[in-house]
């Protein structure tokens, strides 16, 4: 059993409180670790936005994400003990904005009790609601500011944010979120990679193949399109989520866990892959944008129809990376995401080299390489596909069977949210869950070249009907190489 320990009380601040991610994730990650006993009591959390609101009010729009579908009385009554912690303050947040003496009232003076300031606004207002909170005298020694991706589109703004951040806030106050970092089978990427022996000796050019990282998703651009349609599935997804996968999968062994030994070995991978530009582009990258189709059951409208005009934003993206260093030379790592995809489902797939010499004779079955699925969400789990013999007389016939770790089985089934977990991180200053500026900005430069070389060259949005892996050319990205995507549920 996981064991819940309580965090010192805190005082958190949600900019943005009233917008989507704030009422669906972050209030309710707030409520289920209070629930858990997580939260001390003498905690408080102030929810603001521009809207006058009561707050009562907002207690009781908040409620509606938390309390769906009959909730049960006792869930009821949690809530309303819960939001006696809860404070709504009317607040413009950029630097002249008013409201910022309500909000100062609301907060517990003590400058030794831990106070986060969660930025659930849009990007572009970062650095003025920095310089806000400095100039209101805000900013106590016990500060954290948390920032929502993105940080800036490219590399230059990225680096204007995280100025702007830095000059009210320390690095060590400073907290990126990138949600996946948070997620319990992304953390267990570590465990698995260096709490194992077995793994590490074979982990390298001598042992894998390829290895290949998905990220789909079955949604579409929904409501968040007018956001989505200036950002596209690079910055939106691989920008962070994806590249932040990679680096778990190909950095060197940290000395520790410690959040800066972990940082450096991510920097170093991200700062090895090899650039992308229009010489390479088309060889290297395919992009796509649905249009309609069938998804979960259900007719959906193409991409375009969602946001009421023909673009060039990208839905789907697909790469062929490479980590120019000793220990991955020659061994690519294809990168996949995509909205309105066949399915939701994250996985991460390790495919070894085959034994150097086959002893088995030739009626025996396909002797199959060893492949390492790690199935990040749905079904999260392990696989780790084996070759056997099939039991029984009538000589040697080959099976290839998987060793199968699956964490609904195996363990407690309720594991808490990525944002409850992040938020708990923040107030213990855990910042080993979070993106460091050197990351971020790394990340930016390499997705800059990609985006450089669209604008520079040739380079098609193909088309991919709703509910299907995407657009055919990015089989032929892997088809080049002699491979295939695999898909999880049948690798
Ligand atoms: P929304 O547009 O739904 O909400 C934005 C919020 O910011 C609203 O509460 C708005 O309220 C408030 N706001 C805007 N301007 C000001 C201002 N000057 N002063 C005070 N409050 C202001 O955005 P999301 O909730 O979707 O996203 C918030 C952030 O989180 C963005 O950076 C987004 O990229 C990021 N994010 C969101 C995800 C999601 O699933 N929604 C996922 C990953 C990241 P009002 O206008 O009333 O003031
Ligand atoms: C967000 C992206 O960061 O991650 C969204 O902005 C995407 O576009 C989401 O839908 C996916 O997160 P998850 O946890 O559902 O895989």
């Amino acid at each position: 059993m996981a064991e819940l320990v309580p965090v010192e009380p805190f005082d958190i601040v949600i900019f943005g409180a009233t917008g989507d991610l704030a009422r669906r994730k972050l209030v309710p990650a707030l409520f289920h670790r209070w629930c858990d006993g997580q939260i001390p009591e003498n905690s408080r959390i102030v929810a603001a936005a521009r809207d006058e609101l009561s707050t009562a009010d907002y207690i009781k729009r908040a409620g509606e994400m938390v309390l769906t579908g009959g909730a049960s009385a006792e869930r009821r009554d949690a809530w309303a003990r819960f939001t006696q912690h809860l404070t709504y303050c009317a607040v413009d947040a950029t630097a002249d904005g008013k409201g910022w003496g309500e909000l100062k009232a609301a907060l517990d003076p003590d400058p030794k009790k831990i106070r986060l300031f969660y930025l659930a606004l849009p990007p572009s207002i970062y650095g003025s609601v920095c310089d806000a909170i400095g100039e209101h005298g805000l900013n106590t020694p016990r500060s954290r500011i948390v920032l929502e991706k993105p940080i800036g589109h490219d590399f230059h703004s990225a680096r204007q944010v995280n100025e702007a951040v830095g000059r009210v806030f320390p690095e060590n106050a400073i907290f990126r979120i990138d949600h996946y970092l948070g997620k319990e089978t992304v953390q267990n990427l570590l465990i698995l990679r260096f709490a194992n022996m077995l793994l590490e000796p074979v982990w390298n050019s001598g042992g894998i193949d390829h290895v290949q990282i998905t990220v789909a998703e079955s949604l579409g651009a929904g409501k968040r399109a007018s956001y989505y349609d200036r950002a596209g599935a690079l910055r939106d997804m691989v920008q962070n989520h994806l590249l932040q996968l990679l680096c778990l999968v190909a950095m060197e062994p940290p000395a520790s866990l410690e959040a800066d030994a972990v940082r450096a070995e991510k920097l170093k991978v991200l700062r090895a892959l090899r650039r992308i530009d229009s010489k390479s582009v088309n060889k290297a990258v395919v992009r796509g944008q649905y249009e309609a189709g069938v998804s979960d059951r259900e007719s959906v409208e193409g991409y375009a129809e969602e946001v009421g005009e023909a673009t060039d934003t990208e839905t789907f993206v697909a790469i062929r990376g490479e980590i120019d260093n000793w220990r991955w030379a020659g061994v690519p790592f294809y990168l996949r995401t995509g909205k309105r995809m066949r399915s939701r489902r994250s996985e991460i797939i390790i495919q070894f080299k085959p034994v150097p010499h086959d002893i088995i004779q030739a009626d025996a079955g396909a002797l199959q390489p060893n492949r390492l699925v790690i199935r990040l969400q749905p079904d999260e789990g392990v696989k780790l596909m084996l070759m056997t013999k099939d039991p029984g007389p009538g000589g040697v016939r080959l099976r290839y069977v998987p060793l199968n770790l699956s964490f609904a089985d195996e363990f407690e089934k309720d594991y808490p949210d990525a944002y409850e977990r992040l938020l708990m991180a923040v107030v213990r200053g855990n910042l080993g869950l979070f993106m460091r500026r050197d990351e971020v900005e790394t990340a930016w430069r390499w997705t800059d070249g990609i985006i450089a070389a669209w604008h520079d060259g040739d380079c098609p949005v193909h088309l991919y009907p709703a509910g299907t892996d995407g657009p055919t050319q990015a089989s032929l990205l892997l088809g080049r190489d002699d491979r295939e995507w695999f898909d999880a549920d049948t690798a």
